[in-house]
């Protein structure tokens, strides 16, 4: 599927009014929840943020030539050249064009990619997130369990202090585990798309950025799926896609985990699955079901506004039972956590089925 076309007539004015009033993506709450201590009132920082800000502008600007077109503020421009100089040293991308779309949880960037590299490849999508992204996530366990920690590399964190780190959230721990995360939807990034499901291609990780294929036209990136409107038979045809690629992400030990219309692009009649850093191993994780019937509900959602007739409920059962997966998993009592409020209610729900 080529991904990249020039824009046919869709007004531009349009889609990216609809973009400011794209809802925040769940599970990812803001930095008000922060939990982390507020420094002492009246408590004076050692330096002053703005000195440390300009020298470190100072040092990306004497240390390498990375420069782009795309105009960002003193601190955006920090922000986007370290997270995307290792890209350019790199020989992937040649520029930052514009902002594809911002949000609180990360930018994404349309590039200029490196003709020499990336032969007939124009542009290249690279989406950089917030420094604190995953120290805030709400309820991240349930997205963590099962999971090992993996290092900017992708090997499992066995390094005893390192994991003691994160297990007592120290400033260093949360930073481990943010790469984690990245590391974590980079690796899905690569498995499904080896496995032919209908993402953009993954290209390279940076500690703080993914880079990958661009789904978009010269100026503009594809709308959401949430912003277009099927006639019945594209709706029906394109509904099969999505399933097609949910089942394929079954085979290869995936469940999406913030599935929606709001997270699958739409580019000339076709579609193309984004944004995995929540997505789940089903075998490893015992909340895989229920986070998996979410995701068949929200997505049965969007085509049933679009006419079609839809029963997430058993859509989803029949699917998790076609791909061997049980409905029960099978949890030894020791497992569980009597102190856990949701390993409570889990064991409830066991007992009544
Ligand atoms: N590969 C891509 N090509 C073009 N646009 C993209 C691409 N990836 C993301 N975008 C744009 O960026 C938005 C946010 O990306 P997403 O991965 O969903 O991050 P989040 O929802 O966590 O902010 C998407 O809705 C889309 O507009
Ligand atoms: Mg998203």
């Amino acid at each position: 599927m080529a991904h990249h076309r020039s824009n046919n007539g869709i007004n531009r004015n349009e889609l990216f009014e609809e973009w400011d009033s794209l809802p925040a993506v769940r599970n990812m709450p803001s930095e008000k929840s922060s939990t982390r201590p507020k420094p002492a009132a009246g408590r004076k920082p050692k330096r002053d943020p703005q000195q440390v800000i300009t020298e470190l502008a100072d040092q990306a600007d004497t240390e390498n030539s990375f420069d782009f077109s795309y105009h960002a503020s003193r601190h955006e421009r920090l922000w986007i050249t370290n997270s995307l100089v290792g890209f350019y040293d790199d020989h992937w991308i040649d520029d930052v064009l514009r902002l594809l779309k911002g949000g609180k949880e990360a930018n994404v960037y349309q590039c200029q990619a490196n003709p020499r590299t990336l032969g007939d490849v124009d542009y290249l999508a690279a989406k950089v997130y917030r420094p604190r992204q995953f120290r805030n996530l709400k309820n991240d366990h349930v997205y963590r369990e099962g999971r090992i920690n993996l290092d900017s590399e992708g090997h499992e964190i066995l390094d005893d202090r390192m994991n003691h780190a994160m297990h007592k959230r120290t400033d260093y721990g949360l930073k481990l585990m943010h790469t984690s995360w990245i590391e974590h939807e980079y690796q899905t990034m690569l498995r499904l798309h080896a496995a032919g499901a209908d993402i953009p291609a993954p290209y390279a990780r940076g500690n703080n950025a993914i880079l990958m294929g661009y789904i978009g036209y010269d100026d503009m990136a594809a709308p959401t799926l949430n912003q277009v409107s099927l006639s019945p038979l594209e709706a029906k045809l394109l509904f099969e896609r999505v399933v097609h690629n949910i089942e394929l992400m079954l085979v290869n030990e995936r469940v999406h985990g913030d599935l929606s219309a709001f997270n699958i692009l739409y580019l000339d009649g076709e579609i193309v699955l984004i944004d995995f850093p929540q997505a789940i191993n089903p075998h490893e994780n015992r909340n895989a079901l229920r986070i998996f019937e979410r995701d068949v509900t929200r997505l049965c959602e969007y085509f049933s506004r679009q006419g079609l007739r839809t029963y997430p409920r058993s859509l989803a059962a029949d699917l998790w039972k076609k791909h061997g997966l049980s409905i029960k998993p099978d949890v030894h009592p020791r497992l569980i956590d009597d102190q856990n409020e949701q390993d409570r209610v889990y064991w409830q729900n066991l007992q009544q089925d």
